[in-house]
């Protein structure tokens, strides 16, 4: 089957990456932009019967307008089907109404997306209170959890710690220490606001002289992090480095995470390739 693999200009490495593993064509997306700030996406003529979207959604507002256009013209251009692939999922934050007057942002976001395209693929969603992103999107969803890429990009331990900065993030932070051979804890986060939290250790597991790797899903302001490598230093870690699946932080708070004793600082990026093809081979095989 011929693959077609859409991609925009910001995002050519990844995708050519993707390309790559699956054979498929590679159909850059052109987006002009008018003096207002409308944009006018243009799409290439779909070859195949499936198209293969490349889109990670950091940063989303303007994406996902540029998603909402493009998919219009690929149906509009005879497209069969449309898989999105999202590393980054957006909106998954906010998956209960904390407040009166706030949006249910999940659903209203991932209901949109559930309407342009078929099908999607995604890395280690932030999932607190979502059992099943299918149901959310109303479409088939994959969620990837990028343990061999990890494992594969940090370097060999002897019996490490593998540390969670929440509870939520317990599941993943077993899965790691399994895959490291090492053990597993987690911290307990009191977040006072976007840029301020607090850490105190959750499950009781000793640092003390070992290497620990702290894993996360998202770093965004680097808080979180920060102050978990912090709390890790400050309990005797020989070492702590840092494992997080989607680095959206800013240079000023990777070099803030740097300070609080984060040694390395490793995101999956460029080693996801084989783990979409493979989910995209599998998805096809689906719908
Ligand atoms: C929260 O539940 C997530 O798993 C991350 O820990 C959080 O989003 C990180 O945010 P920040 O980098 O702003 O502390």
């Amino acid at each position: 089957m011929s693959l077609d693999l859409a991609y925009f200009p910001d995002e050519a490495a990844p995708a050519a990456r993707l390309a790559r593993a699956l054979d498929a064509r590679l159909c850059p997306v052109a987006t002009h932009r008018f003096p207002d700030g409308e944009i006018l996406p243009r799409v290439q003529a779909p070859a195949g019967e499936v198209t293969i979207i490349y889109r990670s959604l950091d940063r989303p507002n303007e994406k996902l307008i540029e998603l909402l256009l493009a998919t219009d013209a690929w149906r509009r251009a005879g497209a069969g089907r449309l898989i999105l692939v999202a590393p980054y999922l957006c909106y998954l934050r906010q998956d209960v109404v904390f407040a009166a007057g706030e949006p249910l942002s999940r659903d209203a976001v991932g209901g949109m997306i559930g309407r342009l395209v078929d099908g999607l693929i995604t890395v280690q969603a932030h999932l607190h209170r979502t059992a099943d992103l299918t149901q959310v999107f109303g479409i088939p969803v994959r969620n990837l959890c990028p343990t061999e890429p990890f494992a594969a990009a940090l370097p060999t331990y002897r019996a490490p710690v593998v540390l969670g900065p929440d509870e939520e993030s317990a599941p993943w932070v077993r899965a790691m220490a399994e895959r490291l051979g090492g053990d597993a804890g987690n911290l307990k986060k009191t977040r006072r606001g976007d840029r301020d939290v607090q850490m105190a250790l959750g499950t009781p597991v000793d640092v003390r002289g070992r290497a620990v790797v702290i894993v996360d899903d998202i770093a965004s302001s680097g808080q979180t992090l920060a102050r978990a490598a912090e709390w890790a230093r400050g309990a005797g870690a020989a070492s702590v480095d840092v494992a997080v699946a989607h680095a959206l932080m800013d240079e000023g708070a990777t070099e803030r995470l740097r300070r609080a004793g984060a040694r390395l600082i490793v995101s999956t990026a460029a080693a996801l390739a084989p783990l979409l093809a493979q989910a995209v081979r599998e998805m096809i095989g689906r719908l």
